[in-house]
């Protein structure tokens, strides 16, 4: 059996440009929020989901304490909301409006959907940590399409005639 070869940082995110994601703003009580486009569906029974921070995160060992948090999915629109979120540290929420979820998390009022959240556990990734959640409450804002990530920049989906 031939070694493994080594993948270098710079192929590993060349080639990770080519697959989409979409765009989630985690959010909490402070507000605090960041951007993410790694949040994920991960059980029905029990209802699980996910997303991974870098360790580099300011704002994610902020809101790991409070142990709740809502998972915001957002829509084509929201490229403006998901730059301000992508930015470490600032008023991230100045010119964003939002009300409270029932649990008490910020649930963004651009947002397509949102999940209301408690941490079940947070698992080492690497340079990341894996976050699953318990999801409590959750819910379509409205019926618009997501916005996307991909190839390093905000893409639209478009439907395809079959
Ligand atoms: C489209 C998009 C997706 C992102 N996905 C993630 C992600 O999944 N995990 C992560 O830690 N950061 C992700 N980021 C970067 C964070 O939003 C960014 O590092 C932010 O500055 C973190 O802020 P903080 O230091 O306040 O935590 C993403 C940014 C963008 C624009």
């Amino acid at each position: 059996m031939t070694a493994a070869r080594e993948v270098t940082p710079e192929q590993f995110r060349h080639v990770m440009r080519h697959v989409p994601t979409g765009v989630a703003v985690v959010t909490a009580a402070g507000p605090l929020g960041l951007a993410v486009g790694s949040f994920v569906s991960v059980s029905l029974e029990p209802p699980l989901a996910g997303f991974f921070v870098a360790r580099t995160s300011t704002t994610w060992p902020r809101i790991e304490p409070l142990g709740r948090f809502c998972v915001n999915v957002l829509g084509e629109d929201g490229e403006d909301t998901s730059r301000a979120f992508a930015v470490s540290g600032g008023d991230k929420f100045g010119g964003v409006s939002w009300r409270e979820s029932p649990m008490g998390s910020p649930v963004l009022d651009g947002a397509l959907a949102w999940f209301d959240c408690t941490t079940h556990s947070v698992t080492d990734a690497g340079d990341h940590v894996f976050v699953l959640a318990d999801v409590h409450e959750l819910s379509v804002r409205n019926s618009g399409r997501p916005l996307i990530f991909c190839h390093g920049t905000y893409q639209r989906l478009s439907r395809k005639e079959v």
